[in-house]
């Protein structure tokens, strides 16, 4: 993997979105310190397009497009607004299309914003268990950020960009391991895990 490729994707379903600001940030971030290629997502764009398949067979030129972008990442940054103490539904529309074996050992940061920070372990007892399903690698520190910390839709809390900075920087130790460890780059991590454990 010469260049990965981060892949923003952003549960929110109205713009602007502090959710997708957030996202972007963090893509921006894992980038420059990745030297990789970052690319976002948003769900008010994209949930349209998929939704006019309820099931992936039923996928167009367009949907399939996005589909494959998620399953071809090497990196993905899922984030998404706490919606009645979930993910989106658009967000889960989007991963009920994605193949189960896709993301096998694919590097995950989760990410969310809410009205409330009772809601910040959404993270937690939501999003990572989906990934957990995937058998994906989820990092560690996830990010939630409440409406508070925004000014006109910008990050403006100190606190959400040392968390930026955490995660990413935990990034940065998994992804070149797992490179080392085979040259098929996603696979090759979840093999070096097996190899430990044995
Ligand atoms: C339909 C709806 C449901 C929401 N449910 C919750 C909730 O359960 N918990 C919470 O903390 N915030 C909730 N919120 C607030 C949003 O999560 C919050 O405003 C978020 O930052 C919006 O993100 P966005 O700017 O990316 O759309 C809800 C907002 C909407 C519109």
């Amino acid at each position: 993997m010469i260049r990965p490729t981060i892949l923003g994707l952003s549960g929110n379903v109205k713009r602007p979105s502090r959710t997708a600001a957030l996202v972007d940030a963090v893509v921006s971030l894992a980038a420059e310190r990745l030297a990789g290629n970052g690319r976002l997502i948003e769900l008010v764009d994209a949930a349209p397009v998929l939704f006019r398949a309820l099931r992936a067979d039923q996928l167009d030129a367009e949907g399939r497009a996005i589909i494959d972008a998620v399953e071809a990442a090497d990196v993905i940054v899922v984030g998404s607004p706490v919606y009645r103490a979930s993910y989106t539904g658009a967000l889960k529309h989007l991963f009920d299309l994605v193949d189960y074996r896709a993301l096998t050992g694919k590097r995950v940061i989760l990410a969310a914003t809410g009205g409330t920070p009772l809601h910040g372990l959404m993270t937690e007892h939501q999003l990572r268990p989906l990934f957990g399903f995937f058998n994906a690698l989820t990092l560690p520190t996830a990010i939630y950020a409440t409406e508070a910390d925004f000014t006109d839709y910008d990050i403006s809390n100190p606190a959400v960009r040392e968390r930026i900075e955490r995660a990413v920087a935990e990034l940065a130790q998994v992804l070149p391991a797992a490179d080392r460890s085979s040259p098929a780059g996603g696979s090759g991590h979840r093999q070096t895990l097996v190899a430990a454990s044995a």
